[in-house]
């Protein structure tokens, strides 16, 4: 079996970082959204991050032996957790429809962001079973982008535009 790398710890701590911040924003998010059927679906991508940090972390456990949710996960930001979101937070008025359009182009954003970062993680790593992690979570993260998608033309019947903070 290859040995674990720097850079695949480095990998690993990105990647619950990112998880962690998605699920926290997506119940965030499922908690104040009005739309039933927007709710549910964020509710179920929230269970989903879930999963994916836990998974993460046991790979984490396996091959550095350090618990990441004391050790490691705080030295990095996640994609979704500054920017929109606390604006989002603070703002008396979160269910207008303007801002749910920006919230959620930007959440596709972050989608595909996490398709990428998990694509170039698997080429860079040479352990067998992080590389088939990798790959999973890459078709998982896509079809978030894809479920999004979806939802976000159900909401404002019209096609997102890729948003920049
Ligand atoms: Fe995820
Ligand atoms: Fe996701």
């Amino acid at each position: 079996m290859k040995k674990a790398t720097l850079q695949d710890r480095y990998y690993l701590e990105v990647g619950l970082c990112w998880e962690k911040a998605a699920f926290e924003n997506y119940n965030e998010l499922a908690n104040i959204i009005k739309n039933k059927s927007a709710r549910e679906a964020l509710r179920g991508l929230a269970f989903s991050e879930k999963g994916h940090f836990l998974l993460l972390a046991e790979k984490y456990q396996e091959y550095f032996g350090i618990d990441p949710e004391f050790e490691n996960v705080g030295r990095f930001t996640g994609p979704l957790s500054d920017g929109i979101w606390s604006f989002f937070r603070r703002d008396k008025k979160m269910a207008s429809a303007k801002k749910f359009l920006k919230i959620f182009n930007h959440a596709i954003d972050e989608e595909k962001k996490a398709v990428d970062l998990y694509k170039k993680a698997e080429n860079e790593t040479d352990v067998f079973d992080l590389k088939e992690l990798y790959s999973i979570l890459q078709s998982v993260e896509n079809n978030h982008y894809l479920v999004l998608r979806e939802e976000f033309q159900k909401q404002f019947r019209k096609s997102p535009s890729s948003f920049t903070l």
